[in-house]
């Protein structure tokens, strides 16, 4: 392996960021996510002399250097974004994908109607853009991570997850750690792995973080 650049020749796909799943022209269902560790996971692929793709949903974050980057908005375009970006040595799905989508984003805004004072929204399940990549027939990465954020029973959780959507590892955020997780530059994770293996990371800067799981991809792939 180069020890300057371990990736050299190996290619990353990696998504960031939240989905926001319209309702309206106006209005949208979304989520907290800063999109700052995928960006950061990215960004040390490429040091690593990776060739990377960066697919991001909506965030306010400057594109990494040496990265190419494909903006989306929703789950679904997120999904086909990431398979046309493919194929990859590795998949790292750090976006915030919701889980549910309107069932169709309504054409003109929605009126508040006197006497009316509820309103029902019919949501849809999204595409697991990891399950999807994971059990791809052809496209397959040869690694395939995921993120998940537990508020509890993290071990029973992440390892179900690994099963169910039979990813390789599942970087699972200690979330109620002071000063870590969704908006914060710093984090702490446990990586679970398909052998049973174990590494928690952190406290760190997600810069820090992003680095130490880049290696561990890294010596997975070599
Ligand atoms: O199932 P859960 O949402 O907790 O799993 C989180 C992981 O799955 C993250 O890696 C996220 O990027 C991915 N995911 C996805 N598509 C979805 C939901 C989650 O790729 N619709």
């Amino acid at each position: 392996m180069n020890a300057a650049a371990p990736l050299a020749g190996r290619r990353f796909v990696v998504s960031a960021g939240p989905t926001f799943e319209d309702i309206d022209p106006v209005r949208y269902i979304g989520n907290r996510s800063s999109g700052k560790m995928g960006f950061a996971i990215a960004a040390a692929a490429a040091r690593a002399g990776a060739d990377v793709a960066l697919v991001a949903g909506p965030v306010h974050l400057a594109t990494p250097e040496g990265v190419r980057r494909v903006d989306v908005r929703s789950a679904v375009q997120l999904r086909d974004a990431v398979l046309a970006a493919l194929p990859a040595d590795a998949y790292i799905g750090a976006a915030a994908v919701a889980d549910w989508t309107p069932r169709a984003a309504a054409p003109h805004k929605l009126k508040k109607r006197d006497g009316e004072d509820t309103l029902t929204l019919e949501l849809v399940r999204t595409p697991d853009v990891l399950a999807d990549v994971a059990s791809h027939a052809t496209l397959r990465p040869r690694l395939v991570a995921g993120f998940a954020a537990e508020t509890e029973q993290l071990d029973a959780n992440a390892r179900a997850k690994l099963e169910r959507k039979r990813v390789d590892l599942v970087a699972a955020n200690l979330v109620g750690t002071p000063g870590t997780g969704f908006e914060s530059d710093d984090n702490a994770l446990v990586v679970f792995a398909r052998d049973g293996s174990t590494l928690t990371l952190g406290p760190a800067p997600k810069r820090a973080l992003a680095e130490a799981l880049v290696q561990l991809i890294a010596e997975r792939l070599a």
